[in-house]
């Protein structure tokens, strides 16, 4: 089957970039509770791009990949205390003397159970399933007390397990979801694992009759923006400095922009420090108070300060952007005195999550499901790529064109 990866062999991780476009053997049932998924649509995000420019994911991809192929052999520790794996030589998916030396990407997707392991009892053949990305291990102490969003041993779809950008996928039964496609079109179903990102987050508070403002208006925070709507925030404010994305949420509806003209991120002075112009109009449209939620989709240092500089004493932030690397907190006292709430979001919470994700998307009355296709997907218009007409460039060129476009295989 056709499959984009990333090629340890073939590639190194820090002189390359992009998937390659190969044939794979295809998926076959290996354990009791595994489901063979044949993929209909993929969606392509901000993680997807930091794999493609080899900006994120290296260690979990490479270190992922040997573990594979050794699963039972600890690393070998040398000589001076460092570790190395193990010589390659168990059996892959390649075979004996050919061992696995690649992954598959793609972590959301959309598609059609084909073939089922004889311990799988919650979904048949013939399902239309989407699937949650943290494959995690049900058994570790967060996932007994039901946290299983921060599972200690999860591995991600299309990072440390093979993903979706392949004609058929092998996950296990537990992350498969059953989705009513009478109910959610194949393409927005595809979005569910994202979408649900934005669900998690905006779990956290009420934002009924609020002021809320979004950092970050990628993908994410335009999911978020249509469920602060339908949550029925009093007024939205968005910070970005994309004209693409800014014009999508002006059509999604968003109350007031603020375009962001200076990153500091890029800046080599301060770097961390908040736009102050930006917070300074915040503060003005909320006649002086500040909002009372701010959720920072962006994952700069200057945007957390910026939610700490535009939410009013009192008020909660949602942290839900990742960079690596140390973040600064400007003037620290302040964050204590102002007496701020703040929650750290990550994943999808299983199955919370998913259920409010599905009731959103099957609730057509708050017109999300037909935004998302109609607007942020563009109705398809030149936002689906086939998988037969995958090439580098083209690929390269919707990552920079859409914030959101999706894979048919
Ligand atoms: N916590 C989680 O579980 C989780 C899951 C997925 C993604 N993420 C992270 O969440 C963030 C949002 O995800 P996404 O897929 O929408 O990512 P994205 O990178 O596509 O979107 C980020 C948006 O922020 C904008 N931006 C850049 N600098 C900014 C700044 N200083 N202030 C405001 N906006 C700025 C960008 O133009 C872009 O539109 C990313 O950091 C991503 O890595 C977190
Ligand atoms: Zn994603
Ligand atoms: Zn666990």
């Amino acid at each position: 089957m056709q499959a984009l990866i990333f090629d340890k062999r073939k590639y190194d991780w820090d002189n390359s970039k992009g998937f390659e476009k190969v044939d794979v053997p295809m998926p076959t049932i290996q354990k009791d509770d595994d489901v063979i998924i044949r993929v209909h649509y993929a969606g392509v995000c901000g993680s997807d791009k930091g794999i493609w420019y080899r900006q994120a994911f290296k260690e979990q991809i490479l270190n992922s990949i040997d573990a594979e192929n050794n699963p039972t052999q600890p690393p070998l520790t040398l000589r001076g205390g460092e570790k190395q794996n193990p010589p390659l030589k168990i059996r892959g998916e390649g075979g004996v003397m050919n061992p696995k030396s690649y992954r598959i990407i793609g972590h959301e997707f959309f598609g059609e159970v084909v073939e089922v392991g004889k311990a799988v009892n919650n979904i048949k053949k013939g399902d239309f399933v989407s699937c949650e990305s943290h494959v995690v291990d049900n058994k570790c102490y967060q996932c007994l007390l039901g946290q299983k969003e921060v599972c200690t041993n999860e591995k991600i779809l299309g990072i440390s397990h093979d993903g979706g950008f392949a004609e058929y996928a092998r996950v296990p039964a537990h992350v498969v979801r059953k989705t009513d496609t009478g109910k959610i079109r194949p393409e927005v179903a595809a979005m569910q694992e994202p979408f649900g990102n934005a669900v998690h987050a905006a779990s956290k508070v009420d934002m009924k009759d609020k002021t809320v403002a979004i950092f970050g208006l990628g993908p994410i925070g335009l999911f978020l923006l249509l469920i602060a709507k339908a949550r029925g925030a009093k007024s939205i404010i968005g910070v970005e400095p994309n004209p693409i994305s800014i014009e999508m949420a002006k059509k999604l509806g968003i109350d007031y922009v603020i375009p962001l003209r200076t990153t500091n991120h890029y800046e080599s002075t301060n770097p961390y420090k908040h736009n102050a112009e930006v917070t300074d109009e915040i503060i003005q449209i909320t006649k002086g108070v500040g909002v009372d939620v701010s959720f920072e989709m962006a994952g700069y240092n200057s945007s957390v300060n910026n939610c700490l500089y535009a939410t009013r004493r009192g008020g909660e932030i949602i942290l839900f952007g990742i960079k690596q690397g140390d973040f600064i907190f400007e003037n620290y006292n302040r964050l204590i005195v102002h007496g701020f709430t703040l929650h750290a979001v990550i994943g999808r919470q299983l199955w919370q999550t998913w259920e409010t994700t599905r009731e959103l998307l099957e609730d057509h009355t708050n017109q999300i499901q037909e935004k998302l296709f109609n607007v942020i997907l563009d109705q398809g218009k030149n936002t689906i790529l086939p998988l037969s007409d995958y090439t580098k460039e083209r690929f390269e060129q919707m990552l920079h064109d859409h914030p959101k476009f999706l894979i048919q295989m």
